[in-house]
């Protein structure tokens, strides 16, 4: 029977989202401690947990066939590997960073300077497309103590609440490149693995579209129905069904998570009460 090898992250920022989508997309493993590879009881699944480096080239040798990596990653490690869903978690920035007593004005203060970084590849395609002279010192960890003892002039890391550039007195001056977690595809891969990888594509959209939206119901006078309806689109139209009380309707749609503060003030001067907002869990269309 044919498996699709998964990789996930083995520690890290990514690895509890990623354990988590795999089980918000039905997909069973049992997960035990320290182990390196995980089968799922209840899906043609193989879980690899690998360094989160290493999964690129994996990719490429088809020792796995998908993965849950950063895209900061695949960028800087890749070599052309494709992704094929953006999962939403893990959103960072590769970005520019130098000490705040530094006169910075443009990009063109960073030549003939020292950048630290564990990211050479984007670094050096960035400093090449803007025609930048710069060194570059690589390292692989606890990067912004750079400036701070000497190392170098500047750093290139991931930023994402920007706690680790304050706590060391650095600040963002230009973003490289936008990450999050994404879903990343071996080109070995053979049809019948790409047919499993596409089943979890289409359970992943399921549950993104779902987390991106909510629930709405209310109740509403009917003589104010239309007015609602209007602006509350739904997935095809807002289920409305009869109170008890006549004149009164309840109405139910789905809307994304980010309208609801914008209708509100509306939905409230149409006369709409007792206004329920859900979570939604799945949302397949
Ligand atoms: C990353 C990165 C920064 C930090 C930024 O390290 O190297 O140090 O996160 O995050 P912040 O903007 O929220 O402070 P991580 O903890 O992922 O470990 P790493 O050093 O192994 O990359």
């Amino acid at each position: 029977m044919n498996t699709l090898k998964i990789a996930v992250q083995k520690s890290g920022r990514l690895k509890d989202d990623s354990m988590k989508l795999l089980k918000d997309i039905g997909i069973s493993i049992d997960n035990g401690k320290d182990q390196l590879k995980a089968t799922a009881t209840n899906f043609p699944v193989e879980v690899f947990y690998l360094r989160n480096g290493d999964i690129p080239q994996y990719l490429k040798d088809g020792v796995v066939d998908a993965a849950i990596i950063g895209n900061n990653v695949l960028v800087e490690k890749g070599n052309s590997i494709e992704y094929i869903s953006k999962l939403g978690f893990s959103k960072c920035r590769v970005s520019i960073a130098v000490p705040k007593a530094m006169e910075y004005q443009s990009l063109n203060d960073l030549n003939g300077k020292q950048i630290a970084t564990s990211y050479p590849n984007t670094v050096n395609a960035f400093l090449e497309e803007n025609n930048i002279k710069a060194s570059i010192h690589v390292i692989n960890g606890s990067v912004e103590i750079a400036p701070n003892i000497g190392l170098a002039d500047a750093i290139v890391d991931i930023v994402s609440t920007g706690g680790t550039l304050f706590k060391n007195n650095l600040i963002e001056k230009e973003v490289i490149l936008k990450s999050e977690a994404v879903l990343a595809v071996s080109p070995t891969i053979n049809a019948a693995q790409q047919a499993i990888l596409d089943k979890i594509k289409f359970r992943i959209e399921s549950v993104l579209k779902g987390q991106s939206s909510k629930y709405v119901l209310l109740n509403a006078p009917n003589e104010s129905l239309e007015a609602i309806i209007n602006i509350l689109p739904g997935m095809k139209s807002p289920t409305v069904l009869p109170l008890a009380e006549s004149g009164w309707s309840s109405v139910h749609s789905v809307i994304d998570k980010n309208q609801f503060w914008n209708i509100i003030d509306d939905l409230k001067a149409l006369g709409a009460q007792g206004i329920l907002i859900c979570p939604i869990e799945k949302m397949v269309l």
